[in-house]
């Protein structure tokens, strides 16, 4: 036992810990969270209904839910300095670069109120994050397209009032498409968590030190942005159009994701734990199929559209990817979606952030309620050299 983290060689450098939220079988297929399967969740529940099952263990009643919609909107502002912060940015940078530095900065604005020992106040930074994501996310876009900060509304549903936070402008009235609402909900329960996952682990480790929650997302977020992680959903639209700009057959392309001498991957495709078909890419593989069948010929990405409905085909029946249990996991539909909903590629990882940060905080605040919990130190393989003597530099 090395702390909260439990080394096991078996698995390399991975580090294990113990947790009741959420429960994932690579091989079956299964995810649940808090033992309620993502299927019956996707399909009855709402994002914050979710948030609260992962922070509190049980679905709400009613009055609980009610009640938690209504604290959440409380902590929906941003503190009207942190505007001067978005501002320091130049216009160009990538909105999970703007991401990452707001929410690590918010602990210079809760100092007096996050005293990682104290369980109300763990709430309470567990529920000013879930509330300013979407602010934070949405200023992160319209800031790098020169639109002003608009507030949020308290009137709109979480998903609702995200979408009036991107695209509304003040010089009108603003009414969030419904399907977009109900594809958000859906992506972002589908997103919320995901066990030991890089990003996740890496919120453990931070707070794991007794870093402050804030600084401990940040960390999280900065994990999620590798594209191997959640940054392969804007890798994933990349790559199809680059393949739409070659011109060159699919065949090219998944004839180089099976080349050893070429680091080449189809993004989107593979798992780390899921070595059969991600539950979460199924779910949302209809969705981006409702979507694109309702989307009119004429729309410019139709072209890349179909080049991604090829290549999961193409894929799903070539040898090498069946015999490595390569399948499309949910970064391969996501981004789909999210082109079709008016996104720009830029903002996807950060999509996956907002959502994530339910699973993020749920986990932190689970490792610092438990008295057990130590400073995590996962050990190493040591490969160097043997102990040797020190030569002075005019002998070597
Ligand atoms: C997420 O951990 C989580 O839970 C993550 C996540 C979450 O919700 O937090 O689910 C979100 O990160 C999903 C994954 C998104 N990443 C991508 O789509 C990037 C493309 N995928 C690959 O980089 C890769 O599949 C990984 C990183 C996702 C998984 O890597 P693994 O499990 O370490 O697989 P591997 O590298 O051991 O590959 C096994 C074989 C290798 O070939 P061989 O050496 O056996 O001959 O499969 C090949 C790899 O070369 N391979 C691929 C491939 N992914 C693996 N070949 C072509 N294209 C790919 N995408």
């Amino acid at each position: 036992e090395l702390g909260y983290f439990t080394y096991d060689p078996g698995f390399m450098s991975t580090a294990s810990c113990s947790s009741e939220i959420t429960y994932l079988d690579g091989d079956a297929g299964t995810l649940l969270y808090r033992g309620y399967p993502i299927e019956q969740l996707a399909e009855h529940s709402s994002f914050l209904e979710v948030c609260y099952l992962l922070l509190n263990k049980t679905l709400p009643t009613k009055q609980e839910l009610a009640d938690f919609e209504y604290m959440i909107s409380r902590h929906t502002m941003l503190h009207d300095q942190v505007q001067y912060f978005f501002r320091g940015f130049r216009r160009d940078a990538h909105p999970m670069a703007t991401v990452v530095g707001v929410v690590g900065a918010l602990s210079a604005f809760y100092h007096d109120d996050m005293n990682i020992h104290d369980p109300e106040q763990r709430k309470r930074s567990a529920h000013r994050l879930i509330a300013k994501m979407p602010t934070i996310a949405a200023w992160s876009y319209r800031y790098s397209v020169g639109l002003p900060f608009v507030y949020p509304r308290n009137d709109l549903s979480y998903a609702e009032d995200f979408l009036h936070l991107m695209f509304s402008v003040p010089t009108e009235p603003y009414t969030p498409d419904p399907l977009h609402v109900k594809a958000l909900e859906v992506i972002m329960i589908l997103h919320a968590d995901h066990e030991q996952n890089a990003s996740t682990s890496t919120v453990r480790l931070a707070g794991s030190s007794e870093a402050n929650p804030f600084a401990a997302v940040a960390a999280g977020i900065a994990s999620l942005w590798g594209p191997a992680h959640g940054g392969a959903n804007e890798a994933v639209i990349n790559m199809l159009r680059d393949i739409e700009k070659s011109g060159l057959p699919l065949s090219h392309w998944v004839d180089r994701a099976k080349d050893k001498n070429d680091r080449f991957r189809l993004m989107g495709f593979g798992h780390r734990v899921y070595k059969n078909y991600d539950p979460r890419a199924k779910i949302i593989r209809e969705l981006a199929n409702d979507i694109l069948d309702r989307l009119p010929a004429n729309d410019p990405n139709q072209k890349l559209f179909a080049i991604a409905r090829e290549l999961e085909q193409v894929a799903l029946n070539d040898e090498y990817f069946k015999a490595r249990n390569l399948y499309p996991n949910v970064d391969f539909y996501s981004g789909v979606i999210f082109l079709s909903m008016g996104i720009p590629v830029s903002m996807f990882t950060v999509m996956f952030a907002l959502a994530r940060t339910i699973g993020w905080i749920s986990q932190w605040d689970e490792m610092m309620g438990d008295e057990e919990s130590r400073i995590g130190r996962p050990r190493q393989l040591y490969m160097g050299a043997e102990s040797r003597d020190y030569v002075p530099v005019n002998e070597r």
